[in-house]
Parts: structure tokens; C-alpha cells; sequence
């Protein structure tokens, strides 16, 4: 079946998932494959982030989170870490006009004090280029660690309790996920993970609570817009019950 065909197929069946999130895992074992340095499977996992986001935009989903750099990613080797930064900085030179012509709202969320200057103004830019964009959210996440995103959260009601403009009565599920990365996004339906691990590794931890996974072996670089349909479709086809049971 062609992609068109599988697209076709996503459309009729309805249900197409609002907030899809990735975990881009296997640049480095795909670069391994062909004998090359671990930043050319970063390079070629670049093309693979194009067009994960061009398939979610085709195929109607809202919001798309990818999880491009962790915090556990900071103890990798100094050149790989810059080689990552320049391919987040070339991406952002490369699709910033693109993404505004698709109405594509590129949002960044991590610890992004810790990111260089220029990395961190390349991320400046894009967002602000890409304000406004009403057809799909694209949220990157870099220098991103869940728990560390639980633990500000929880700071941040702390602090109002002990400023006395909040109760500890009044902190329920919807103001906590408030505090989050994510306000405005409704929680992940499918997450998606590339090569094979069975993991959450430490990303969206709260909002993947009643998430649909899908694991494929596929390396990220490989996994295309044929791919991403498939993953599509999969979803299509599962029931969610979020802890139900359903009415018969
Ligand atoms: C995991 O593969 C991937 C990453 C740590 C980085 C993801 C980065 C990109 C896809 C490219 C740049 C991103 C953007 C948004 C432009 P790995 O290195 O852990 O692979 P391995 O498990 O096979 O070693």
C-alpha cells in the first residue's frame, strides 16, 4: 500500500490521535551499521525529524512532541554533544521558513539554561518565527527530564502555598498539570519509540499516563513517513478504556 493509500485509510478510520510524542532512539546503532561516526546517524536522523513532522501535519494531529536532546544525554562525549547542538541549530536554519508556511508552532521545552548562547537563540528564533502557527504544535524537547519537570511544578505550587495564595486543599490533578511543560496540550494518545527499547527513559512521565506505545524495531533514521502512518494506523485500530469498562 502506498503512503497516500495508508493516509487515505487514517482519514476514513476517523480517529486520528491529537498529541502524538517520539522518542527518537537508534541514530547512533544505524550509524554503527554503516561503519560511521555516531554524529552521522544524528545527520541522518535530522531527515528522519522532517519528515515525522510533515506525515503528523498531513495526517491532522494537533500536537507533536519529539525528544530530541535529554538530560542523561549531557554525560555523552563533548563532540557528540556539539555535534547535536549544530544539527538543532542547522534544522533551525533549514525548516524555520518552511514550518511558518505550514502553520507549524514550534514550542521548546527542557532546561534550556543550560544550552549555549547560540543554540539557545536559534531556539529564540524559531519560536518567534513560528508564533501563531494554528495547524499543528510542534513541541521539541531538549535538555528535558520529567522528573525534573514534576519536581519545578511542585516548586512552583509551593511557593504560592507559602505565599499564601494557594491551598494545599486546592491543588488537584488539572492545576498541577498546569504547572508543567505542556498547559496547553492535551496529554500524548500515542507515543511512539524507535529501535526496539521498551522504556519511557524519563520523558512526559505525568502525561503519559494512559498513553497508547508503540515500539518498533525501526532505527530513527530509517523510519519514515510510511512508518509513521503505520504507527498511525495501529493506534486506529486499539481500543483505549483509560482504566473502563466499556459500555457494550
Ligand atoms: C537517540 O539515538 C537520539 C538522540 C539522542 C538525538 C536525537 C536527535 C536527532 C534526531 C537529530 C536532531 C534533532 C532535531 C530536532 C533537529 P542514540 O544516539 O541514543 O542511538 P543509539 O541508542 O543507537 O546509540
Amino acid at each position: 500500500m502506498s503512503c497516500e493509500q495508508l493516509l487515505q485509510e487514517i482519514r476514513l478510520n476517523g480517529t486520528v490521535p491529537r498529541h502524538v510524542a517520539v522518542i527518537m532512539d537508534g541514530n547512533g546503532r544505524w550509524a554503527r551499521e554503516r561503519g560511521q561516526p555516531r554524529e552521522f546517524g544524528h545527520r541522518a536522523g535530522m531527515q528522519a525529524v522532517r519528515q515525522a513532522v510533515e506525515a503528523a501535519g498531513d495526517a491532522g494531529v494537533e500536537v507533536l512532541t519529539l525528544y530530541a536532546f535529554s538530560q542523561e544525554n549531557w554525560g555523552r562525549p563533548a563532540t557528540e554533544i556539539s555535534a547535536l547542538m549544530g544539527l538543532l541549530e542547522l534544522y533551525v536554519r533549514r525548516e524555520r521558513r518552511d514550518l511558518k508556511e505550514k502553520g507549524i508552532e514550534v514550542h521548546c521545552i527542557g532546561e534550556l539554561d543550560r544550552l549555549g548562547p547560540r543554540t539557545r537563540a536559534a531556539i529564540q528564533s524559531i519560536v518567534d518565527h513560528t508564533r501563531g502557527g494554528a495547524r499543528m504544535r510542534l513541541n521539541l524537547a531538549i535538555s528535558y527530564g520529567a522528573r525534573q519537570e514534576i519536581v519545578l511544578a511542585a516548586r512552583k505550587l509551593a511557593e504560592r502555598v507559602a505565599a499564601g495564595t494557594l491551598l494545599p486543599g486546592e491543588i488537584d490533578e488539572e492545576l498541577f498539570s498546569q504547572q508543567l511543560y505542556t498547559p496547553r496540550d492535551p496529554d500524548p494518545d500515542l507515543l511512539i519509540r524507535t529501535s526496539g527499547e521498551q522504556r519511557i527513559s524519563n520523558f512526559m512521565l505525568w502525561q503519559l499516563a494512559y498513553t497508547e506505545l508503540y515500539v518498533t524495531p525501526v532505527l530513527w533514521p530509517d523510519f519514515g513517513r510510511e512508518h509513521f502512518f503505520r504507527a498511525l494506523l495501529d493506534y486506529q485500530r486499539r481500543e483505549r478504556r483509560f482504566g473502563r469498562v466499556l459500555a457494550s
